[in-house]
């Protein structure tokens, strides 16, 4: 066992975030706004971006390298703040690693609960979709619902690159979202932590008949139960931090964060090094 494995869990670190590039903000933005004393530390691995279109086994090892990456600062607990990697990767984490895990699932179930002409349409990657998980939750939840699942091949780049409402993107979303809308989907759920950035361009695309649906705030629910029942909440009052951390360009990153999210930090660079995650050594 690595000696990541063996890091015992510690209220006083940090809640350990990660996701394939930026989407995953969507989910550290409620976490944040759930747990506002604890500490965080988020990896964007935007080198590595999209996930989406990689084989489970590929997206496995990245997984495991950031968890290793992240235990060995501390982490208490780590949120999989990515849908592909949590189809691809949640199991397998939770088997290597001593810590708890809180991963994504798309939100089949409350949308089959609000459906009216009982079709859902689902945006989400194809790993995703391939992955057990999502199986699952349609099986589980879905019994006499049309779920229309669609891909949005391009779509991450262009939320990577900064772009949340140009040509590129809108024309993206009309070919992703076309199947949804002649099904008559009256509930679409954005299964992918990079869509949320997009769901105003999404709203004026679908129509205020079509309520959209995204589990941020349902997964920030999940990490505080984990952490109570655990009893791995940060102790003291004081206002927790984050740290951001990227293998892309920290420069691209911290922009991202501003122009997402209307927050100025700084942002440290990752390496990768034979399938580990270090902090880059050069000034
Ligand atoms: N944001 C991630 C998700 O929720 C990954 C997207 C990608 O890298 O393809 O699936």
């Amino acid at each position: 066992m690595s000696t990541a494995m063996k890091q015992p869990a510690r209220q006083d670190g940090p809640i350990g975030v990660f996701d394939s590039g930026v989407g995953g903000l969507s989910v550290w933005r409620a976490l944040r706004a759930r747990l506002p004393k604890e500490d965080f530390l988020y990896v964007a691995d935007s080198l590595n971006c999209p996930y989406g279109s990689r084989s489970a086994q590929e997206i496995a090892a990245l997984s495991r390298g950031i968890a290793e990456y992240l235990l060995g600062r501390g982490a208490k607990l780590i949120v999989v703040a990515c849908n592909t990697a949590s189809a691809a990767a949640l199991a397998d984490l939770r088997q290597t690693f001593a810590v708890p895990f809180v991963g994504m699932v798309p939100a089949v179930k409350p949308a089959a609960g609000l459906t009216k002409t009982g079709v859902v349409g689902v945006l989400a990657t194809p790993m995703t979709f391939e992955g057990r998980l999502y199986h699952e939750v349609v099986e589980q939840y879905a019994e006499g619902v049309r779920v229309i699942s669609s891909t949005c091949d391009g779509l991450v780049e262009r939320i990577e690159a900064g772009d949340l409402g140009g040509p590129e993107t809108l024309s993206l979303l009309r070919t992703c979202l076309r199947p949804i809308l002649e099904a008559g989907a009256d509930t679409l759920v954005l299964g992918c932590t990079h869509y949320p950035f997009v769901a105003e361009a999404i709203q004026r695309l679908v129509g205020p008949a079509v309520r959209i649906l995204e589990p941020s705030a349902a997964v920030a629910e999940q990490a505080a139960r984990v952490l109570n029942r655990e009893g791995l909440c940060r102790p003291g009052t004081a206002e927790g931090t984050t740290r951001f951390a990227t293998s892309g360009s920290p420069r691209q990153f911290a922009a991202a964060l501003e122009a997402m999210l209307g927050l100025q930090a700084p942002v440290s660079h990752l390496v990768w090094s034979q399938g580990r995650l270090l902090d880059d050594p050069s000034p």
